[in-house]
């Protein structure tokens, strides 16, 4: 059978399009998950940001001010859907506070699409010294606050209406060591992977799809003391095949592509973004 261009233009743009969606994003008043924000909204997506201080930031209600008076379309469809940005303080570690931020979304939106969790922190210690309560709190953030925050989205909004988008950012240390210092971060990426790959499995009959990205380093909060040193970066760069370390950009990019229906047919996956970092020895 011929398709008509018309047919597949539609057809593509609606691929694309992530326009009246939306999307709650851990960790968003900073770095990769305040960079997928902006994406998001510039696509026509609301945006639900939750972290700790989560409304202090005011910066993304700004841009999508700026969006608004500059009247810019839609950047991956012709909808004129005009997005709500809004910011609701998380502890995502504490169950009391994700049912908390569940109850204030449903007074303001009908349900959630896609969820991003970008929430994550690091705390370096060597291995021998490395003391159980940082690693409790590493583990806390990075592996038990994206379980309970694609849970209870699961639950109350993407199991019911079939259909879901999660994407989990994880780091290649989830799949590669670093030197030292790294050994719950390493540990709780590596788990990451793993609940992407086992909730893309439990979760498929509902129409969900739960993939996630694995940067090498992008410089933020989380890792600015060390990237500002011209030795250390000289050092990552060297090994990295493309030359350079990642671009928030670079990593919006993927989250575009796995919460768009594009990759509707890509699930349980770890993408790296990593200029090649782990395809070299
Ligand atoms: N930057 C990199 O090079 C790189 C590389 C690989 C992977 N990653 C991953 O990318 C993700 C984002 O990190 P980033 O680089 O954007 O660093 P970031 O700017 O420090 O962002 C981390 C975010 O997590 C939030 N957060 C921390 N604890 C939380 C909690 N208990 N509840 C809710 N939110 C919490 C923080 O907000 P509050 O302080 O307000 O809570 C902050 O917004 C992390 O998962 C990180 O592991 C980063």
């Amino acid at each position: 059978m011929n398709e008509s261009a018309q047919s597949v233009i539609k057809k593509y743009k609606s691929l694309f399009s992530l326009s009246g969606k939306t999307a709650l994003i851990s960790g968003a008043n900073s770095g990769i998950g305040k960079e997928i924000a902006k994406a998001f909204l510039l696509c026509g997506t609301n945006v639900i940001i939750c972290s700790r201080t989560a409304g202090k930031d005011r910066s993304l209600n700004k841009f999508l001010s700026e969006i608004k008076q500059d009247n810019i379309t839609s950047l991956c469809t012709e909808s004129d859907f005009v997005p709500q940005v809004i910011s609701i303080p998380c502890d995502i570690t504490d169950e009391d506070s994700v049912n908390d931020l569940l109850e204030k979304i449903t007074e303001k939106f009908s349900t959630i699409e896609i969820l991003v969790n970008s929430a994550g922190i690091n705390i370096l210690e060597p291995a021998c010294d490395y003391s159980i309560n940082s690693f409790e709190s590493v583990l806390d953030v990075n592996v038990k606050g994206m379980f309970l925050l694609s849970r209870e989205v699961g639950r109350m909004f993407m199991i019911p209406q079939k259909y879901g988008r999660i994407v989990n950012i994880s780091s290649v240390k989830g799949m590669i060591g670093a030197s030292e210092n790294y050994l719950a971060y390493c540990t709780s990426k590596g788990a990451v992977n793993m609940f992407t790959k086992q909730l893309a499995c439990e979760w498929g009959k509902y129409g969900i799809t739960c993939n996630a990205i694995a940067p090498t380093y992008v410089r933020t909060n989380i890792n600015k003391d060390q990237l500002d040193d011209p030795e250390f970066r000289k050092y990552l760069v060297d090994r990295i095949p493309l030359c350079r370390i990642g671009k928030l950009e670079d990593i919006s990019a993927a989250a575009l592509y796995f919460s768009s229906d594009l990759a509707s047919f890509v699930t349980g996956q770890v993408l790296c973004v990593d200029g090649g970092l782990t395809s070299r020895q």
